[in-house]
């Protein structure tokens, strides 16, 4: 399953939104646009649906509603996020799940829900608050997502959710995830539990997963040969990485010595294979050589075919829009306004068509749109 429209209100700085979204999502705009908090949404779904999640504690994660709410929210100022769930782009949605947020001003009431609804095929198969909820208005903190032994008919929605996997990795915290100690992000978003994550995978799958990252390292890394999987006495998994142009013995480094685009791109292929639902990349072209870019988009559609999954990813790089199979319809771009960014398909814009029309790729027809006016000024700063 994959979401193929989402309908925003008053969500971060989106007044409002209604966009219809397919196995690939490229998003680009300005800095500060939008493009983390448009994705963010899925991660707060995910929070709430997750077995030890649930709708306050997602909220406390983003510092509570006030902090959602969009402060260009006016006469109208409950968060709205509308998710239609179907088999692939074209197909008719199997489900609509939509919550409202609310928060009475000034009272130290927890944010509850307006209203929560779940259309399945058939139809309608739940509309809060209803008559329970009216009878005891508390039950509005929680949502069906969170309450396992409720929502056994629209359970696909809530497994759905908990699947989402977000990626923004940070190759100094693979390198010395040992030093960090403290509360960890669900789903392990910074890569600190990267090599904890491989150790996990069993035998077979990681030898096969890993040997795959393994024959596209040779391509994009100089000299890279070969890789493997270790652990050291003390039971720690590692990645071991041989290099040809070095002593043909003991001229193995481990991944404190790796480069940041070489932790990075194993990070971005093993994300690709791991795992199954929506997969968030935040800029995946961080560290690496441009050619190498170029080829994420194609990466993105190969790694995942056996296991078919949909990925957004937020971008600012010409090198990875370059890609000729990139349709328009696949990149949104965000505008931000005084009132609120707004969102829109590029294949709805005509100037845009008719530059990728006459041979320019979607990165050099969308992306100029997204420079700031007078960009050229800050040399003189
Ligand atoms: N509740 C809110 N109402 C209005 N604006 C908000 C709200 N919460 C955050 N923002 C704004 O959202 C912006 C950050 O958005 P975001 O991080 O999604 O940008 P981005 O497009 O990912 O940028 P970059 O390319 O720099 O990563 C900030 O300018 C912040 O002020
Ligand atoms: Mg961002």
């Amino acid at each position: 399953m994959i979401v193929t429209r989402l309908i925003l209100k008053n969500w971060r700085n989106f007044k409002e939104v209604d966009v219809a979204l397919g196995d690939r999502v490229f998003l680009v705009g300005p800095n500060a646009a939008g493009k983390s908090n448009f994705i963010e949404v899925f991660r707060f779904l995910r929070d709430i649906a997750k077995p030890d999640g649930g709708l306050q504690s997602a909220l406390n994660d983003l510092g509570g509603l006030k902090k959602v709410r969009c402060l260009a929210a006016r006469k109208k100022p409950d968060v709205e996020i509308e998710i239609h769930l179907a088999e692939s782009r074209e197909a008719a949605p199997e489900w609509r799940y939509s919550l409202g947020l609310t928060q009475k001003p000034g009272e130290k009431t927890p944010p509850s829900l307006a209203f929560e609804k779940i259309v399945g095929r058939n139809g309608a198969m739940l509309e809060r608050p209803d008559d329970k909820d009216k009878a005891d208005p508390e039950r509005l903190t929680q949502t069906l997502l969170e309450q396992k032994f409720a929502n056994a008919d629209f359970r696909d929605v809530a497994r759905f959710l908990e699947t989402v996997s977000y990626l923004h990795l940070v190759p100094q915290l693979v390198r010395h995830a040992d030093k960090f100690v403290g509360p960890h992000f669900t789903g392990d978003p910074f890569g600190l539990q990267f090599m904890r994550r491989l150790s996990d995978v069993g035998k077979g799958s990681r030898t096969e997963m890993l040997h795959r990252v393994e024959r596209a390292l040779r391509v994009a890394v100089p000299h890279f040969k070969k890789l493997r999987y270790v652990e050291d006495r003390r039971g720690n998994p590692h990645i071991e990485v041989l290099y040809d142009h070095w002593r043909a013995v003991g001229a193995r480094q481990q991944e404190d010595q790796f480069s940041d685009g070489t932790i990075r791109m194993l990070g971005l292929f093993w994300a690709l294979l791991e795992g199954q639902g929506l997969l968030l990349l935040e800029e995946p072209e961080l560290s690496l050589n441009n050619d190498i870019v170029r080829q994420i988009p194609g990466l993105m559609h190969e790694l995942t075919r056996q296991t078919p999954r949909q990925v957004m990813v937020t971008t600012h790089s010409y090198a990875l829009l370059a890609d000729s199979g990139i349709g328009l319809e696949e990149l949104l771009l965000l505008k931000p306004n005084p009132e609120g960014t707004t969102v829109t398909q590029a294949s709805k814009l005509k100037d845009v068509k008719a530059l990728v029309e006459g041979g320019l790729s979607v990165g050099e027809a969308v992306l100029p749109l997204t420079n700031p006016p007078e960009a050229a000024q800050m040399s003189l700063f």
